[in-house]
């Protein structure tokens, strides 16, 4: 059966991994990347792909109803892998109304249309609508709390989760109300190539190469669940492919890290693998600096749903998948210098002025 397959926020970090995924795994799938290029979305990720011919690019909105329309039909759009979206719990707390105009009503606006379309086609039996969203709509859990899964309930506690809840709920309400073929997935802390600066991993890295302090939020011991980016992106192929419309899939990388521990690893491999540091050890640039308002203290997810029914697993150890994303940032200097523009530095400056007072 073929293929045209949508993209949202394919230049942004996971989708524009999926993009490279998806071009190698499926060489007959037509491929349309929407992006409006915020300052988290970067062409360069995609580019020889664009420049290949392998994928139509659009640079816009998802907001934009007119152009989702011709778009759609254009391309004869069948399936849609739904990210984009603002996605940095930090500057939902500063400036939480773009989240509120890209994650809640930008994923209306995709729902409605693509409903036009799917209601207008001839035989859209097997059209699906993966909606992507995040473990940090389940809110935070306690050391002995079990993991989240599928039935937990929501408890969304920054502007960002509150509005990828949002968004999931739209998500699953289109499915119950119109039969849409939606699927939604939740999933951990992704890392690996491709991520943008402002992130914990390759934020510690850059700064490390550049000897600048790394900035570790209260004690550092808050927990997250790491997952290496091509994982995810073979769970989210799993789930559009072969997920079960109307239901929803937990992705995790079982692999709890506190925060402190993660930056030390991220240090002791820089120490080893980079060849000259301004300053070494790294682990002297290590600052604690006041905590993220309302931080969650720890995410897990039990992913034994995923694995059982649809038989994805993660196949790369944290070990692994943090010195594969050291040796990209060493190698792919040109990808991550040029976003240290001006306008990010003075969003950092302020970030941290507000932290270290
Ligand atoms: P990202 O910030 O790296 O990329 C987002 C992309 O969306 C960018 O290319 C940006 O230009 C684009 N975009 C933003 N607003 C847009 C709009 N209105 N119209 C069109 N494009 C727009 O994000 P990411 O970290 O890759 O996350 C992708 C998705 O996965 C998000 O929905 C996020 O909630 C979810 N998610 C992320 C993680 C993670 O660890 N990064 C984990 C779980 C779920
Ligand atoms: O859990 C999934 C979520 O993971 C995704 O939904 C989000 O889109 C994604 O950004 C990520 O959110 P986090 O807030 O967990 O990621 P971040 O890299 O911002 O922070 C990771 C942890 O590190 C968190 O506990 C806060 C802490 N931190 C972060 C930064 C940027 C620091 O200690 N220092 C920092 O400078």
């Amino acid at each position: 059966m073929t293929r045209h397959l949508l993209i949202t926020g394919g230049a942004g970090f996971i989708a524009g991994n999926l993009v490279h995924h998806w071009a190698a795994a499926h060489p007959n799938d037509t491929l349309v990347v929407l992006d409006a290029l915020t300052y988290a979305g970067n062409r360069a990720t995609i580019e020889p792909l664009i420049a290949a011919g392998r994928l139509s690019f659009v640079h816009g909105n998802i907001n934009d109803r007119p152009l989702l329309d011709r778009l759609l039909a254009e391309h004869a759009i069948t399936h849609v892998a739904h990210l984009a979206a603002e996605s940095h719990v930090d500057r939902s707390i500063t400036g939480p109304g773009a989240f509120l105009a890209t994650n809640v009503n930008g994923t209306f606006t995709l729902l409605e249309a693509f409903r036009a379309h799917w209601q207008s086609a001839d035989s859209p039996g097997h059209w699906r609508f993966l909606h992507v969203s995040t473990d940090e709509v389940f809110g935070s859990l306690e050391p002995s709390d079990p993991p989240f899964n599928e039935t937990t309930a929501y408890s969304p506690r920054s502007p960002y989760a509150a509005s990828k809840a949002a968004s999931d709920h739209l998500a699953r309400a289109w499915q119950h109300t119109y039969g849409l073929p939606v699927l939604v997935s939740n999933c951990s802390n992704n890392y690996g190539p491709y991520h943008f600066p402002e992130k914990l991993i390759p934020l510690t890295l850059i700064n490390i190469l550049l000897g600048r302090s790394i900035p570790v939020y209260g004690d550092g011991s808050n927990v997250r669940d790491w997952l290496y980016v091509e994982d995810h992106c073979r769970a989210l192929e799993s789930v559009l492919l072969r997920g079960e419309p109307g239901r929803t899939y937990c992705i995790g990388g079982c692999n709890e890290v506190a925060n402190l521990d993660l930056v030390r690893l991220l240090c002791a491999l820089m120490d080893e693998l980079a060849p000259e540091l301004p300053i070494r050890p790294s682990e002297e640039l290590i600052r604690f600096v006041s905590d993220r308002p309302g931080h969650d203290r720890r995410y897990a997810i039990d992913a034994s749903l995923i694995q059982n029914e649809l038989g994805w697993q993660p196949q790369v150890t944290v070990e692994q998948g943090l010195r594969r994303t050291v040796e990209w940032y060493l190698a792919h200097r040109s990808w991550w210098q040029p976003l240290l523009s001006d306008q990010y530095a003075s969003y950092m400056e302020q970030q941290y002025a507000a932290r270290l007072a």
